[in-house]
């Protein structure tokens, strides 16, 4: 499905719950965010539903996002329900990891193909205070049960963070010489809890790259075969896995912009940044029809802007990055 600006929309982010089993701190403030009623939030048929209506209209891929996604009771069955539906060919995750080891093999078998992973830190005391209380070992375990169960490429996502973790992009960039694992570095965005903080925290990618260069040797331009993704990629000589860089603020990839993104609550955002959202909750508990939403959703795909305007000194204060499933 072809937008204003002639991009093809084929991919619909679904958070499946605002709830997280961590409040990491450039996604949340430290008393958490008060998360949407049980009413409120979609059911997991509702999800089909809308699924079913997106793809009618030319939507492929399904990435399941919260919050963390694995707190969501079901999962496995909604995973289940949605590889049946035709003319969707591409189901992954978005996680912190820490529910994995239990779970990676039967979400395998339920249909994912494969998990993006967030590790912004190989120190334990860090991992502690970035995600306040959660454990880095556990977070490990994650990573391994996603890599034993298949669930390949693993990526893991690094939000860099000037003087906090930003010293250990060379060791986390190492980890791909040896393991077939992918690391994005993601620019922070001043979104959710990180607006309190100065620009002072953003690292641009391009500084990355170049300690990366120093540090490690050359990055070679690498193609991912799999994800729908902005990251850009890159690999080390010889290395078995490889880096890449999200560089949402340095350099935007609206252009290239493929996705529209479903809140838990049902709300439907043509684009992260922008707090325009098309409800498609009141009119499925009306009784829409799977044709009626469809319509619904290609209002939300004219209504998607050229490009976010985040360096402009716009802000989106409704709404947190746990809200709107990153
Ligand atoms: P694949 O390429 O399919 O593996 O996935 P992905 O990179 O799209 O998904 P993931 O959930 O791992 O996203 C990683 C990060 O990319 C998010 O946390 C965001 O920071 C950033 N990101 C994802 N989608 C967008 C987007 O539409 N706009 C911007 N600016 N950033 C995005
Ligand atoms: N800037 C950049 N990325 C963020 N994420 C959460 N908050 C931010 C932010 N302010 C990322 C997490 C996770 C994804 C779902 O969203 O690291 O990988
Ligand atoms: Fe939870 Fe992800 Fe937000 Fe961390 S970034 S608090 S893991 S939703």
């Amino acid at each position: 499905m072809l937008d204003t600006y002639r991009r093809d929309i084929e991919y619909l982010r679904v958070s499946v719950t605002d709830k997280c089993n961590l409040r990491c701190i450039y996604c949340m403030p430290p008393e958490g965010v008060k998360s949407a009623s049980h009413e409120e939030i979609l059911r997991l048929e509702e999800i089909e539903t809308i699924i079913k209506a997106a793809a009618l209209i030319g939507i492929k891929k399904i990435r399941l996002t919260g919050g963390e996604p694995l707190v969501r009771k079901g999962l496995d069955d909604l995973v289940r329900r949605i590889s049946t539906i035709p003319g969707i060919d591409d189901i992954t995750l978005t996680t912190n990891g820490l529910l994995l080891p239990a779970r990676a093999k039967a979400l395998k078998e339920a249909g994912v193909k494969r998990v993006n992973i967030s590790l912004d830190t190989l120190k334990d005391e860090r991992y502690r205070d970035l995600t306040r209380g959660g454990e880095l070992a556990q977070a490990w375990q994650g990573i391994q049960s996603a890599l034993e169960a298949g669930l390949h490429p693993v990526k893991l996502n690094t939000v860099v963070i000037r003087d906090f973790n930003d010293d250990e992009v060379v060791d986390m960039a190492r980890l791909t010489l040896e393991n077939p694992l992918h690391i994005r570095f993601i620019e922070l965005m001043p979104i959710g809890s990180s607006l309190t903080w100065s620009k002072g925290r953003f690292v641009p990618a391009g500084e990355i790259m170049d300690r990366l260069k120093r540090k490690i040797g050359q990055l070679l331009p690498a193609t991912m075969t799999s994800g729908g993704g902005p990251a850009k990629y890159y690999r080390f000589k010889d290395a078995a896995g490889t880096v890449g860089f999200i560089n949402s603020m340095s350099e935007h990839f609206c252009e290239k912009c493929n996705r529209l993104r479903l809140t838990a609550s049902g709300g439907l955002r043509p684009c992260l940044y922008d707090e325009r959202e098309v409800d498609l909750r009141t009119p499925l508990r009306e009784g829409a029809r799977i044709r009626e939403v469809a319509e619904l959703i290609l209002d939300a795909v004219y209504m998607k802007p050229d490009r976010h305007h985040m360096l402009d000194g716009w802000r989106d204060k409704r709404r947190s990055m746990s809200q709107i499933g990153g």
